[in-house]
């Protein structure tokens, strides 16, 4: 796991309420694909500092938030408290303590990228939702991706190494490119059909955060947002 997570998790949570990349773009854009909240199950996979978990629960969900960093959930809950229920799981093991047919939405807000093989999490996604329940995640863009890839090759799935100045300072962090074809059959291959795909929109706050930002983001794809349901 990268340092960003763990060590510097209490400047990510900071860093990312109104950020360019988070605040004005991921966050808004996955937001506005999610079905109606209020008296919703609702379960956030890589659930970092709360931020999702906390919009979620204002909107009268029952939330369950789940991180593989021990710094994270305790964010969580020092912020949230008993109004969640927070516990640290490695997602690439899937998810072994949550019932079948138990969430009526699952959220997994760029954190798939850090999972080499994603058949645990997705099939435990697809047993945990209930019948007509979706599954909402988003991830980079594999095109934007393609720009940094060791191989060259689009089609291979390879270990990418940046340094990201998310918290400030340049901090290292290490994430799995794929293709769009992958991301299909990962889904196709446990039985969940992407029902709505979104590249993401900029918020028109951003225009007054960062002008350059906002102009390179309205026209060049970044995020990709996936919208799932039981086949
Ligand atoms: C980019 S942050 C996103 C946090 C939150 N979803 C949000 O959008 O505000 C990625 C999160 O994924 C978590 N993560 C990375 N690998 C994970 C794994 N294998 N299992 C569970 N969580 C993981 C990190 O600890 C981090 O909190």
């Amino acid at each position: 796991m990268s340092k960003m997570y763990e060590q510097f998790a209490r400047d990510y949570e900071k860093a990312i309420v109104d950020n360019i990349y988070n605040g004005n773009l991921e966050r808004p854009s996955l937001i506005a694909m999610l079905p109606e909240l209020a008296g919703k199950n609702v379960l956030d996979l890589g659930c970092g500092p709360g931020v999702y978990a906390e919009y979620l629960l204002n909107q009268g969900a029952s939330v369950t938030a789940v991180d593989v960093s021990q710094e994270m959930i305790k964010i969580v809950i020092e912020k949230l408290g008993d109004k969640v229920q927070a516990y640290p799981q490695d997602l690439s093991r899937g998810l072994p303590e949550e019932k079948d047919a138990s969430y009526d939405i699952i959220i997994c807000p760029l954190t798939v990228h850090y999972i080499e093989d994603v058949s645990l999490l997705f099939g435990d996604v697809k047993r945990l939702l209930k019948q007509g329940g979706v599954f909402i995640f988003s991830t980079h863009h594999p095109v934007v991706d393609l720009e940094v890839s060791p191989s060259g090759n689009y089609f291979q799935k390879e270990l990418v190494t940046e340094e990201w100045d998310t918290v400030g300072h340049l901090v290292e962090v290490s994430f799995y490119r794929r293709s769009l074809t992958e991301w299909f059959e990962s889904l196709a291959s446990v039985g969940l059909c992407v029902t709505q795909l979104s590249e993401g929109k900029p918020t028109e706050r951003m225009k007054s955060l960062c002008a350059e930002s906002y102009k390179r983001l309205s026209t060049t794809p970044h995020f990709i947002f996936f919208k799932c349901e039981v086949r």
